[in-house]
């Protein structure tokens, strides 16, 4: 062979070495999913998964004692305003759309006398705790599903904590307050 034949072979090595590598380069491009450098999600100095860091949010939040402890029964007074077109809260109050409120807390649940309770309430057979005050003002419906009382709730959980100390205190015989 000359040196002519074997620049020739040498040309269309190179030339099929230069294909290959540009062949692959493009492949690679088309193909290859690179994970992203950083997760979106992550906040500077905070390496735990969102899902703990909201379960840690969460049970920071202070409970109903605390909110009790902290609350005020003069606001209370003035969230009850709300209840007044169905409620009395005095003792000896007449009823309205709604039974008397007086002495509720502690109270069996639709056991009040002189009012028709909806089965819902009458059959419930539970005491008013704070707990389930709390839960049936912030939604009625969910709390005790088939109740009649037409009120859509308190969302506000200041407003509830500050409400049921005044219903604490409208009675003979004022329930202790939850401990921790
Ligand atoms: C639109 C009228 C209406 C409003 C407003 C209303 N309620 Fe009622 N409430 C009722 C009715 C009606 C019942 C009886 C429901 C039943 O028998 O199912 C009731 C029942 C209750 C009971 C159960 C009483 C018991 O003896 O077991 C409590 C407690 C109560 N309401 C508290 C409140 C509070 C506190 C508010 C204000 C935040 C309020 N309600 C607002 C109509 C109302």
């Amino acid at each position: 062979m000359d040196s002519f034949e074997w620049n020739k072979i040498v040309a269309v090595s190179l030339a099929g070495i230069l294909l290959f590598v540009l062949l692959n380069i493009t492949a690679e491009s088309l193909f290859e999913i690179h994970d992203p450098e950083q997760k979106a999600y992550i906040v500077e100095g905070f390496t735990a998964p969102v899902e703990d860091v909201v379960e840690e949010i969460i049970s920071d939040l202070p409970s109903l004692a605390i909110l009790l402890a902290s609350s005020n029964p003069d606001q209370g007074e003035r969230v009850f305003k709300r209840c007044q077109a169905c409620h009395t809260i005095n003792q000896g109050g007449a009823a309205r759309v709604g039974p008397n409120l007086y002495n509720v807390m502690g109270s069996v649940v639709g056991s009040k006398e002189g009012y028709n309770f909806s089965t819902a309430l009458a059959e419930y057979d539970t005491p008013w705790t704070f707990e389930l005050m709390d839960v049936w003002l912030e939604s009625p419906s969910a709390a005790i599903p088939g109740n009649r009382m037409g009120f859509a709730g308190l969302k506000n959980v200041a407003d509830r904590a500050a409400l049921l100390l005044y219903m604490r205190g409208q009675s003979d015989n004022p329930q202790p307050l939850p401990s921790e």
